[in-house]
């Protein structure tokens, strides 16, 4: 069987995720180009992908100087370089694998749908909670009417306090202009997911949210700029956490080989070792939508970055009974009303939950399959066309809570938008 070919663009924490699946999947998949801007990130894969010397690039935009090198594209670039960057690559006629968002600004995002259609480009965006067995199985659920039929559904995304700090006060995500508002940067998944759990398109939000916390106004007093040099007591101290996080996760963004010298290193000369009472963040800390679908359906979401935990909670609750739990754990249960309680057994439909909780790997699984025509249901595929409506869900939300809450309607907005 022929392998479908991938090249990517941008091998941070997502573009490593996706190449390292040439490892899972050998028969199916192999890795032709890699691009990167930091050298270190494409010698750290390439000590396992051994590509040659010339398909190891600087930069997207030398990759995508070449002619076509693979079937399929990853873009797993920042939000705001997704535009220039999907759109060069679909021109060159590659098919895409993106990563959300499909781009940090709205207009931009139905260009890319639009273009994707009039150039007759796949392309998959890298929601990758639908692929995993945890969301697949309430979607199963649902769809037998085991609970009857959905009233309401309340979910919670718990982004875990170091977490929040480390991508959206230090890191990446923490100022909107350069990334993305938080309800499209963390949360377009759940904007995605919940509708496409009951199969049911969302008419009408509302939101609120803030900054709150990780504010001046709130530094203890004695803080220093730089953790390093900080005496105070704070769960958000930098050295001590990324340190003790070595060799693992968060510590490994900073570094793709993370030791305690260069940690240190990085800590002391990037915004990861500042206090986080001293950074330039604007997005929220805390932010809840409530949405209505069809059918007179209401979801109550909520993000939090004060958690302990790093985890998706969702009840679901329907005129027969309750389906309920915890993605992280991998816990899931339903009951119809004075039934039992069942526990639905997702290690014995899944072996591999890294990554998204399986995600990662199954999105690329089924891609391939998708590419090379396997007979299979492709209905919740993440085309572009379809993940894109959870982008105006969240688009919709930011306008709302910048409002005060307000209620934004779905159809209005897109039509304001011009779709
Ligand atoms: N699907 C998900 O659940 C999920 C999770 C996290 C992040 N993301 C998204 O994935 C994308 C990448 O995020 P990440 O966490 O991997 O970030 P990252 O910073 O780890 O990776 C981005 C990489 O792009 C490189 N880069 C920057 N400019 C470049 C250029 N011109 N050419 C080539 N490479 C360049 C950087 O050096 C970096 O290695 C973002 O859009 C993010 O929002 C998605």
């Amino acid at each position: 069987m022929k392998k479908l070919t991938f090249a990517v663009m941008g091998m941070g924490n997502r573009g490593t995720a996706y190449a390292a699946k040439a490892l899972k999947y050998p028969e199916e998949m192999e890795i032709t180009a890699m691009a990167d801007t930091r050298r270190v990130r494409l010698d750290a894969a390439n000590k396992y992908l051994h590509l040659p010397e010339e398909r190891l690039f600087d930069s997207a935009e030398a990759l995508l100087e070449q002619p076509k090198l693979a079937d399929i594209m990853v873009v797993a670039t920042q939000d705001a370089q997704h535009r220039a960057h999907a759109l060069k690559a679909m021109e060159l006629g590659y098919d895409l694998l993106l990563e959300k968002p499909i781009s940090n600004k709205l207009q931009d995002c139905i260009e890319l749908v639009q273009a994707a259609e009039k150039m007759g480009r796949k392309v998959f965006l890298c929601h990758v909670l639908r692929y995993t067995v945890f969301y697949q199985q309430i979607k199963r659920l649902i769809d037998e009417g085991v609970v009857g039929k959905v009233m309401s559904i309340e979910a919670m995304e718990q982004v875990g306090a170091h977490h929040y700090s480390h991508s959206y006060v230090r890191g990446n995500w923490h100022k909107e202009a350069d990334s993305s508002p938080m309800i499209l940067a963390k949360c377009c998944h759940d904007m995605d997911i919940l509708p496409w759990l009951v199969g049911k398109d969302c008419l009408k939000v509302s939101s609120f949210g803030a900054l709150t916390h990780f504010k001046a106004e709130n530094c203890p007093d004695g803080a220093t700029e730089r953790c390093a040099d900080c005496k105070l007591d704070c769960p958000f101290h930098a050295n001590r956490y990324y340190l003790s996080r070595i060799p693992g996760w968060p510590s490994n963004i900073l570094h793709p080989e993370p030791t305690e010298e260069n940690i240190t290193e990085i800590l002391r000369t990037s915004n990861y070792g500042r206090c986080v009472y001293k950074m330039d963040n604007d997005v929220v800390d805390h932010q809840t939508v409530n949405m209505l679908l069809e059918d007179d359906i209401t979801v109550s979401f909520q993000m939090v970055g004060f958690t302990n935990r790093q985890t998706r909670t969702i009840r679901v609750m329907g005129t027969e009974g309750e389906i309920w739990g915890d993605f992280r754990e991998k816990e899931l249960y339903y009951q119809r009303f004075c039934g039992e309680v069942h526990k639905v057994d997702l290690e014995a439909l899944c072996d591999d939950f890294t990554g998204h909780g399986g995600g990662d790997a199954r999105i690329v699984y089924d891609v391939i399959r998708y590419m090379r025509g396997d007979d299979f249901d492709t209905s919740s595929m993440t085309t572009i066309d379809r993940s894109a409506q959870s982008h105006f869900v969240a688009f919709a939300a930011e306008r709302s809570r910048v409002m005060g809450g307000q209620i934004v309607e779905l159809a209005e907005f897109k039509k304001e938008m011009g779709v």
